[in-house]
């Protein structure tokens, strides 16, 4: 499903050049958990941005289903992200005054689904993360676990084959952090490929397969069981 070959991504800062990812190359299969771990600033946010072309690659190859990323436009990397991948980050990223619904449906704005169906969709959505008692809550009305399951249910409208996670529990308490991660072993037991990264050992055991970054490079990448 995504592979990568060689895989490096320079970014530049006035003269000095920072090597981000240094000649990964990485395959991952559909239906897949993967989790990744690594220190600060080891390139593990920029693995995931490239993954989910919502960064591309200075050197190398991304092939996702067959079609070779490097090759594709600015429209096509936007289609392709929009109809692929699911996000869900650490600060959850919700418009704060508008409703978990609203949040969750906005998404489909882009497809050329009618109104009342979007918010149908997102209902079920929000019901599925066992959000149906706070559909009309505003974020900031939500806990932090609650915000996250609503970013869920909002990175799965538009039925993503993937979902790319970024410290999705950094900001959770452990009893929150449980229910979440509870959830993507759901997602995932459902047949969604799933690309997690974390800084907490006991999340990096929720994969199939845990891969470690060190300075933009892999230093460990072990299937387990
Ligand atoms: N947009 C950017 N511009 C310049 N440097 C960046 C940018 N994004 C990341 N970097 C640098 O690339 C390296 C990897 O960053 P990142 O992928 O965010 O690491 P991690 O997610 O593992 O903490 C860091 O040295 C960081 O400072
Ligand atoms: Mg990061």
């Amino acid at each position: 499903m995504i592979t990568l070959k060689n895989a490096s991504r320079v970014y530049y800062i006035g003269e000095t050049e920072v090597s981000a990812l240094k000649n990964i190359d990485l395959t991952i299969e559909k239906g897949e958990f993967v989790c990744i771990m690594g220190s600060s600033g080891s390139g593990k946010s920029t693995l995931l941005n490239v993954l989910g072309c919502l960064d591309t690659l200075t050197e190398g190859e991304y092939i996702l289903d067959d079609i070779n990323i490097n090759l594709l436009n600015k429209d096509q990397l936007a289609e392709t992200r929009n109809s692929k991948f699911g996000f869900v980050f650490q600060s959850y990223n919700l418009l704060s005054q508008t409703t978990a619904l609203k949040n969750v449906a906005l998404p489909m704005m882009y497809a050329n689904i009618k109104l009342e169906e979007r918010f149908e969709i997102a209902k079920k959505m929000l019901c599925d993360v066992g959000l149906e008692h706070r559909l009309y809550h505003k974020s900031t009305q939500l806990s932090g676990g609650q915000k996250q399951r609503v970013a869920i249910a909002r990175a799965l409208v538009n039925n993503p084959e993937i979902i790319l996670a970024d410290e999705p529990t950094g900001n959770l308490d452990t009893v929150s952090t449980a229910e979440i991660m509870k959830i993507f072993t759901d997602l995932n037991k459902k047949g969604k490929t799933i690309v997690l990264i974390t800084h907490e050992e006991d999340i990096g055991e929720y994969g199939n397969r845990l891969i470690r970054f060190s300075d933009g490079k892999i230093i460990y990448n072990e299937v387990r069981k």
